[in-house]
C-alpha cells in the first residue's frame, strides 16, 4: 500500500488541537511507551497498514474484538450486506433473535441476552440489575481489574487508569459504594464478606484478569468466590468482555468450572462493531424494562448492521475451525519462545492471549500489586524498536497481546525475534 511518510506525525498533531489528547480513547495516545501513535488506514487478516504505507503484523487486533483478523471475508460481507438493507431501524429486526440463539447457546443454562452498544453499558446494566435483583447498593470489584469507565467501577481498575498514574477518576462520586480486594486472596474476600456481606450486591470480576497484565487466577478462587456469593445472597457477575468466545464457544467460566449469575460481553461478540451484552437468567434479566422496573434503553442497541458482524462472527467460531488455529498458533509461540536461549523476558499465555512480562526474577505475578516496573520499564524501553521491525503490539505493558486466526506461525516467528 502507498502511504504517505510522516502522516501519522501530522494526523496527530492536528488531533491534538481539536480532541483531548488527540486521541478518542487514552491508551492510544502512546503516552505509556512514547512516541507517535500510528494511524491505522486498512487491515487485512493478520496485517494492518499505517497513513504512512508502513505494515505491520499486528497483535492488538482492536483490542480483541478481531479474533477472525482484520476484514475478514464473511464478516465483511454480511456487514455489507446489512448496511444495503438500511443502517438503522429503531425497531425490533430479524438479527436480533438471531444473535440472542447464538449468544445463548454458548453462555447455556442462561436464558435470556439484551444487547447494549459497549462493555462498559453491558456492566453497568449488569450493576444495576444486581443492585435491583438484591436491593442491596455496595459492589465488590478486585484490584487490577477493568470493567468499562462507569463510575462505580473506575476504582483499582487497571490499564488505562495504571498507565495514566491515577488510582481513580476525578469527576466520580459514587466509588465510595465500590470495594475492593486483591485478586486470588480467599482470606482478604472471606473478611470483606464477614463485614459487609449482607450488603454486597454484587462480585464483579474478570475470570481471567487481562487488563493489568495477564493475572492467571487458580480455579480455586473462582470457585471459592462461588460459594461464598451463594451463601451470602451476592450475585456473581463475570465479566468476559475479553475471555468470552476467546477460548472456545463459551465462556471462560466454563473452563474454570463456576457457574455466574451474570455475564457481560463485548468485544468478539459484536465482530468489530459496537456490541455489548448482558446475559442471564430470566428471572435477574426479566427485570429489565419493559417486562420490570429496572430501567436500561439505548438508540443504537440492537443495531441491526453491528449484530449482523456478531452473528458472522459467532457463525465462523462455532464451527470450531478459528479455535483449533488459535491453539496451534498459541503453542507456536511458545515454543518459538522457548527456543530462544537469551530471554529477558517470561511469556504468560492462555490461549490466544499473551504477555511478555521483562522480569526474570521471581514468580510471575497474579495480582497487580506484584508488577515490577522492572517489567513495566523493559516492554516500554522496546516498543519502538518493536514498532520499526513492523511489530504492533498494544501500546501499554499492561495490555495483553491478541492472536487471531488470521496469524500465521510465520507471523510468530517474527513477534518471538522482535520480543
Ligand atoms: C474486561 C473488560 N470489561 C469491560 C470493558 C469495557 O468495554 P468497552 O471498552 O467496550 O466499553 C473492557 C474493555 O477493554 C474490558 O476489557
Amino acid at each position: 500500500m502507498t502511504g504517505s511518510p510522516g502522516a501519522s506525525e501530522r494526523l496527530f498533531a492536528r488531533a491534538r488541537t481539536l480532541m483531548p489528547g488527540g486521541v478518542s480513547s487514552p491508551v492510544r495516545a502512546f503516552g505509556s511507551v512514547g512516541g507517535t501513535p500510528r494511524y491505522f488506514a486498512r487491515g487485512e487478516g493478520s496485517a494492518a497498514f499505517d497513513e504512512d504505507g508502513r505494515r505491520y503484523i499486528d497483535f492488538c487486533m482492536a483490542w480483541g474484538p478481531l479474533i477472525l483478523g482484520h476484514a475478514h471475508p464473511a464478516v465483511i460481507e454480511a456487514v455489507m450486506k446489512a448496511a444495503k438493507d438500511g443502517l438503522a431501524f429503531g425497531t425490533c429486526h430479524r438479527h436480533e433473535p438471531q444473535l440472542a440463539e447464538l449468544v445463548l447457546e454458548a453462555f447455556a443454562p442462561a436464558d435470556r441476552v439484551r444487547f447494549v452498544v459497549s462493555g462498559t453499558e453491558a456492566v453497568m446494566t449488569a450493576i444495576r440489575l444486581a443492585r435491583s435483583h438484591t436491593s442491596r447498593r455496595l459492589l465488590l470489584k478486585f484490584s487490577g481489574c477493568y470493567h468499562g469507565h462507569g463510575d462505580s467501577m473506575l476504582v483499582k481498575a487497571g490499564s488505562g487508569v495504571v498507565t495514566l498514574g491515577i488510582a481513580e477518576s476525578e469527576g466520580v462520586t459514587v466509588a465510595q459504594d465500590t470495594l475492593v480486594a486483591p485478586l486470588g486472596d480467599v482470606e482478604a474476600l472471606e473478611q470483606v464478606f464477614r463485614e459487609h456481606g449482607r450488603d454486597i450486591a454484587a462480585v464483579l470480576i474478570e475470570p481471567l484478569p487481562a487488563n493489568n497484565g495477564l493475572l492467571v487466577q487458580e480455579n480455586a478462587f473462582l470457585q471459592r468466590l462461588r460459594a461464598i456469593t451463594r451463601e451470602h445472597g451476592t450475585l456473581l457477575v463475570f465479566d468476559e468482555v475479553i475471555s468470552g468466545f476467546r477460548f472456545g464457544f463459551h465462556g471462560y467460566a466454563k473452563l474454570a468450572g463456576v457457574e455466574p449469575d451474570l455475564t457481560t460481553l463485548g468485544k468478539i461478540v459484536g465482530g468489530g462493531l459496537p456490541v455489548g451484552a448482558v446475559v442471564g437468567r430470566a428471572e435477574i434479566l426479566d427485570r429489565l424494562a419493559p417486562l420490570g422496573k429496572t430501567y436500561q434503553a439505548g438508540t443504537m442497541a440492537g443495531n441491526p448492521v453491528a449484530l449482523a458482524a456478531g452473528i458472522a462472527t459467532l457463525q465462523t467460531l462455532r464451527t470450531g475451525e478459528p479455535y483449533r488455529q488459535l491453539e496451534t498458533l498459541g503453542a507456536a509461540l511458545v515454543k518459538a519462545v522457548e527456543r530462544k536461549e537469551a530471554r529477558s523476558f517470561r511469556l504468560v499465555r492462555v490461549g490466544s492471549l499473551f504477555w511478555p512480562y521483562y522480569d526474570l526474577n521471581g514468580p510471575v505475578p497474579t495480582q497487580a500489586e506484584k508488577i515490577s516496573p522492572g517489567a513495566i520499564a523493559g516492554f516500554k524501553r522496546r516498543y519502538s524498536q518493536w514498532l520499526d521491525a513492523g511489530i504492533y503490539l498494544p501500546p501499554s505493558a499492561y495490555e495483553v497481546g491478541f492472536l487471531s486466526a488470521a496469524h500465521t506461525q510465520e507471523d510468530i516467528e517474527r513477534l518471538v525475534s522482535a520480543l
